[in-house]
């Protein structure tokens, strides 16, 4: 789970005008006693929708605009700017205004997009799961040092949603199995999806139930998991975005540590000896999973921060 503090979207109504691409649009049209025909650009409509945005406190107002604009007209980034001159036909206007307004309604950008990229890789995503945050990537990161290259493994990625750490692995390393679970069977809809369309599916098991219950007695070399970790009673006061994420991705209990407190006590009986148990964990949650890790009998506990020098990942071994 992303940390509320990296997550400061705001969100505010839209509004067009008749010199704002969005006067293009029929309802727009309408309240016009004249239209006046003016030509917009790829690159005007940008500036025109980053100012936007801007003034609405949305985060990343350009890449935004870029990103949304880029879906309607399926082009990358790069390719907005070789066609920086290309006017916009209504269609196209009318489409990206749609997408202005739901972004400025709230909706998370990468649930517009239906993508999200994640370790190199694109991955489905939508309302039925946590949009994968650039800050998971130092999970897999982690574990890919612990996982020798050319080594069978098998590996269990709990609270998997997108699928994007699991899948990420199966995807690096090709002689690993993994094992997903999750206690949400639509989040494990968009992670076979997510499998299939990287052709690693019949190297993933995807199992649905509370942590470790789907794989019974069975251990592995490795187990990750980013699971809910955000106090209970913080979830109202985050952004609007991060409110229209799955409420079950974000909920760690009064204290936020409920499923890694369980997660902790239990991994040694699905650990092989010398496996590795690395998590996700919140800002300032460090010195809590370094007791947890200790009490469960774990060794070589450690944390590491993320780039903003925040508490992120929290790694150990069983001896
Ligand atoms: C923070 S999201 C992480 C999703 C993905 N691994 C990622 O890093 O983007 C947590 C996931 O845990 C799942 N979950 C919540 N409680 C669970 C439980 N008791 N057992 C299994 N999965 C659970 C949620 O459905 C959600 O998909």
């Amino acid at each position: 789970m992303a940390s509320p503090r990296r997550l400061c979207y705001k969100a505010a109504a839209l509004g067009g005008g008749a010199s704002s691409p969005l006067a293009a649009h029929p309802a727009h049209q309408k309240e016009a006693s004249v239209v006046v025909a003016e030509t917009w650009t790829i690159g005007r409509v940008l500036g025109w929708t980053s100012d936007h945005f801007k003034r609405r406190e949305i985060d990343s107002p350009r890449l935004t605009a870029e990103l949304l604009l880029g879906a309607v007209l399926g082009l990358d980034r790069v390719a907005l700017y070789t066609d920086f001159e290309r006017p916009l036909v209504k269609g196209e206007l009318a489409a990206y205004h749609a997408l202005i307004e739901r972004r400025a309604a709230g909706e998370p950008t990468h649930y517009l997009l239906g993508r999200r990229e994640f370790f190199g890789r694109s991955f489905r995503v939508d309302p039925r799961v946590l949009v994968p945050r650039p800050e998971t990537e130092l999970v897999v990161e982690a574990a890919l040092q612990r996982l020798a290259e050319g080594t069978a493994a098998r590996v269990l990625d709990l609270c998997t949603g997108s699928g994007c750490i699991g899948l990420s692995l199966a995807a690096e390393r090709a002689l690993l199995h993994v094992v997903a679970t999750d206690s949400s069977a639509a989040a494990l809809e968009v992670a076979r999806a997510n499998a299939q369309a990287l052709g690693i599916g019949e190297r993933v098991d995807l199992l649905r139930g509370d942590l470790f219950e789907p794989v019974g007695q069975q251990r592995f070399a490795l187990i990750t998991s980013n699971p809910p970790y955000v106090e209970s009673g913080v979830i109202a006061k985050l952004s609007a975005e991060v409110q229209r994420e799955p409420r079950a991705a974000l909920d760690g209990g009064t204290d936020g540590l409920c499923l890694l407190r369980r997660i902790v006590a239990e991994a040694g009986e699905h650990l092989e000896a010398g496996g590795s148990l690395i998590l996700e964990i919140g800002d300032r949650q460090g010195p809590a999973l370094l007791e947890l890790l200790s009490a469960a009998g774990l060794v070589d506990a450690a944390i590491r921060n993320d780039w903003a020098g925040f508490h992120r990942v929290a790694l150990a071994r069983r001896a």
